[in-house]
């Protein structure tokens, strides 16, 4: 007893000289920086106690009970992977070849004159996000005009930093229209019309996020004439094809249609969404190229890139990714969890019309099933969401968007009236 106090009191007066004998730190002069827009509304929701809360926060589908779901053709392929016993040695700079070639077919269609030419470059990205920033920081190293990039108003959260990461600066064309919870198609025409010469424009391909309005096929033919007159480079973000109509190929058409039109496109992807790939960081980043001898100092470039930033991706949702496009039982398989999935969300979209009419809400949420993906982008503002969080526990970013694949059979009457409560 006598020794273990003693022992104690020695180290705590060894804690003391060591650190009377520190050097001042380093990092006194680093700022406490603000949560992260979507991912903090997480970080919060976990910190509540109510039993009732909801996270509708980060966009990350859930089955009917509220849980994570893994998709049964993902566990199908994994599987087979497993049964295999391959080694875990380094992918190539660029990631699986195979992964590439599934991903180019999946996003231009398998008969695309693309990929038939080897136009393409397609790297294996980290997801969405590493897809875009490997994008980004080539076209700061390499893109020969003027390096601004056009986001939609409003954009991903997380667009413009990574834009600006890259060292690109960032401009704005209008989308929405907020009296309408629309498209403002006409605004974005006349913008995009205005754009320099030569600069660089984001689409989104489909389910646009945060808004869920889409231009309609006739509407982006419009938008894909303009961006060609004003000789801009399109940068599409695809991170939900599938999950905005349940129909992977539907989903692609603005791409298809723009590469039809004679637009080399660049293109990121991600299979967070559409595989439920989420913590697998799978993605993909394209080049659409001239030709196959421009594409190879392309792709050439683009190592250059990566490998200083992570080096070579991981291999596993790469490898999952493979199996089911290529395997001719499990892609059937998973076109039908893609859709189950979409049509969940569909179906949740109506259900909470439906309660807020039941409350009696005389507002207009018309848009709520208008708009598609995983999002619904309420025109809640932000004093209402923040008393939504305070007196509901449900919790959305600041921008009133909520992820309907977060709402549940159980819970969406609950969420319907909390909506009602702070809208009326
Ligand atoms: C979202 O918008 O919630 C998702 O794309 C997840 C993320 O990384 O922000």
């Amino acid at each position: 007893m006598l020794n273990t106090a003693r022992n104690s009191l020695q180290r705590n007066a060894a804690n003391i000289s060591a650190a009377a004998s520190r050097n001042s730190s380093f990092w006194s002069g680093v700022e406490m920086g603000p949560p992260d827009a979507i991912l903090g509304v997480t970080e919060a929701f976990k910190k509540d106690t109510n039993p009732k809360k909801m996270n509708l926060g980060v966009g990350a589908y859930r089955d009917d009970n509220g849980q994570p779901f893994v998709l049964p053709s993902v566990r199908k392929a994994e599987k087979l992977i497993m049964d295999r016993a391959l080694n875990k040695e380094y992918a190539p700079i660029g990631g699986e070849g195979d992964f590439c070639k599934e991903s180019a077919k999946l996003a231009f269609g398998n008969d695309s004159s693309v990929v038939k030419d080897g136009r393409n470059v397609t790297i294996q990205g980290i997801s969405g996000t590493g897809s875009l920033r490997v994008g980004t920081a080539f076209l700061s190293k390499w893109f020969p005009g003027n390096k601004v990039v056009y986001l939609p108003k409003p954009s991903w959260g997380n667009h413009t930093p990574i834009v600006k990461h890259s060292g690109i600066d960032v401009g704005a064309y209008r989308y929405y229209d907020a009296a309408t919870c629309g498209l403002d198609f006409a605004g974005a025409m006349e913008d995009i019309g205005k754009i320099p010469e030569g600069s660089i424009i984001m689409l989104h391909a489909c389910a646009h996020n945060p808004t869920g309005v889409d231009p309609t096929p006739e509407q982006w033919k419009e938008m894909s004439a303009v961006i060609k007159a004003r000789k801009l480079l399109p940068f599409f973000d695809m991170a939900y094809q599938g999950f905005a109509s349940g129909d992977v190929d539907k989903d692609a058409f603005a791409v298809r249609q723009f590469l039809d039109d004679g637009h080399n496109i660049l293109l990121s992807q991600s299979y967070s969404k559409n595989m439920g790939l989420y913590g697998e960081r799978t993605g993909a980043f394209t080049v659409v190229c001239a030709d196959k001898e421009e594409a190879a100092r392309v792709e050439s470039q683009i190592k250059i890139i990566v490998r200083p930033l992570y080096s070579n991706p991981p291999r596993h949702g790469a490898r999952i990714v493979t199996e089911i496009l290529s395997n001719p039982e499990i892609r059937p398989e998973w076109l039908v969890d893609v859709k189950t999935m979409a049509d969940r969300i569909i179906t949740m979209r109506t259900k909470l019309q439906d309660g807020l009419a039941r409350e009696g809400s005389v507002r207009n949420w018309q848009h709520i099933t208008d708009q598609i993906g995983m999002f619904c982008f309420t025109g809640m503002t932000p004093e209402q969401v923040a008393k939504i969080t305070k007196d509901f526990s449900i919790y959305l970013t600041k921008d009133g968007r909520i992820s309907v694949a977060g709402i549940s059979s159980s819970n969406v009457d609950y969420l319907a009236h909390a909506m009602h409560a702070v809208t009326k």
